[in-house]
């Protein structure tokens, strides 16, 4: 029998993590524990991610979350050791470049418990991104890195990780497909506004989320990017992150915005449903840019560095600053998608995860 501690705690890993369980779970011979450290806590942050894509209720909580980086990492250092001194497994298993991901591979490795690492390689240039902090640690740290890209493959190639590195697809797109092929439109007539109350959507709309730091600690950036919106030939529908729900509130209703349709956080399939139904989308996202493309959807990231240069091609995904111009000029030049380029898998990348999580632990 062999025993993974698998730790999340923000959004992103939730999805992730639903398409790698669900594989993990029909192993023989395997005990999957899951950490949650609660960096993620409202409902439609967390619990609405379990509930709707069927995730097992985590063995253990932390409860840990907000505070500053340190506070938040340092934290979850101190707890999850305790949870790995007590389950005592073969191989710890992480996602993604969040604060939970970093404390958690430095608890492992410490106690030398090899690393999987899903989701590794992706470089901004720039240790001043939180995330660029959390991966780069965690890359070098891990036993195995799985790649989504061969970008991503390149440079860990590049910082001397090669060998520890596979490419296996993107689970998002795992993700993506399989909850894609079970819309059937109910998820859009549950979209509700700041209070509680029913919207009802728009045939023509567009799709924004906007929750990164740099984009949403000041007044400024936010409201040129509601700027561009506002001009828009129809409504965007911008489901609110937690951390600038008070901001975001507040400039609306001192511009008198008309067209920006601001809602709670939104659970996954109401997410892909509105990329799915979207004229085009504009994201600070990581997994809503990569969504974008998946729909082949035009995305405009207001971003200073590319994530995912393979969304990059032929336009269909472009970078803008937090500018009204900018992203209006964006919005509107010509993309051509080509449905033969498929950079991102096979939407099978749960099962070449779990096979080389296997290979290593000869199980
Ligand atoms: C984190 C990740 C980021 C990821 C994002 C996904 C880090 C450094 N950043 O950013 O990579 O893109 O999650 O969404 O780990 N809050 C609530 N309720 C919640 C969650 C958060 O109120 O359920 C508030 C708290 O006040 C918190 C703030 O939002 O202080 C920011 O949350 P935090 O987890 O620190 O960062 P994110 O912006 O969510
Ligand atoms: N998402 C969601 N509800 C929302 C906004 C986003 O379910 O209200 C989904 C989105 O479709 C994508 C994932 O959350 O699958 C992206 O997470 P997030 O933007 O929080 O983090 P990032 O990908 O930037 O790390």
């Amino acid at each position: 029998m062999k025993k993974i501690v698998t730790v999340v705690g923000a959004r992103p890993q939730f999805i992730k993590l639903a398409v790698v369980s669900r594989v993990l779970r029909r192993q023989a011979e395997l005990q999957e524990v899951l950490v949650h450290t609660g960096q993620h806590y409202d409902h439609n942050m967390s619990d609405v991610f379990f509930e709707e894509m069927d995730i097992p209720k985590p063995d253990y909580n932390l409860g840990i979350s907000g505070g500053s980086h340190g506070e938040m990492t340092g934290k979850m250092l101190i707890e999850i050791e305790k949870v790995l001194m007590t389950e005592l497994p073969d191989m710890v298993l992480l996602f993604g470049d969040t604060n939970s991901t970093m404390a958690a591979a430095l608890a492992a490795v410490k106690l030398h418990i090899p690393v999987c690492h899903v989701e590794a390689g992706n470089r901004f240039g720039t240790l001043e991104s939180p995330e660029e902090v959390n991966r780069t640690v965690t890359d070098h740290v891990s036993a195995i890195n799985l790649p989504c890209t061969e970008s991503s493959f390149r440079f860990l190639a590049r910082e001397g990780l090669e060998k520890t590195a596979t490419v296996v697809g993107d689970p998002m797109y795992d993700a993506f497909r399989y909850y894609t092929d079970r819309l059937d439109g109910s998820e859009l007539r549950a979209l509700a506004d700041f209070d509680g109350k029913p919207v009802s959507l728009p045939t023509e709309v567009y799709y924004m989320t906007c929750h990164r730091q740099e984009n949403t600690d000041t007044d400024e950036k936010l409201r040129n990017i509601f700027d561009a919106m506002e001009a828009l030939d129809a409504p965007t529908v911008y489901p609110v992150h937690p951390r600038n729900h008070d901001r975001a509130a507040r400039l609306v209703r001192e511009g008198g915005y008309q067209k920006i349709i601001l809602t709670q956080p939104v659970g996954y399939q109401t997410s892909i449903s509105l990329v799915n139904h979207a004229k085009k989308i504009v994201t600070d996202s990581g997994g809503v840019q990569r969504e974008a493309f998946f729909a082949g959807k035009p995305c405009v990231t207001v971003l200073d560095f590319v994530v995912w240069p393979e969304t990059m091609r032929n336009n269909c995904n472009q970078l803008a600053k937090p500018d009204k111009a900018d992203i209006l000029a964006k919005l509107s030049v010509p993309v051509i998608f080509d449905p033969a380029y498929q950079p991102f898998g096979d939407g099978h990348s749960a099962e070449k995860i779990v096979e080389k999580i296997k290979e290593f632990l000869q199980w």
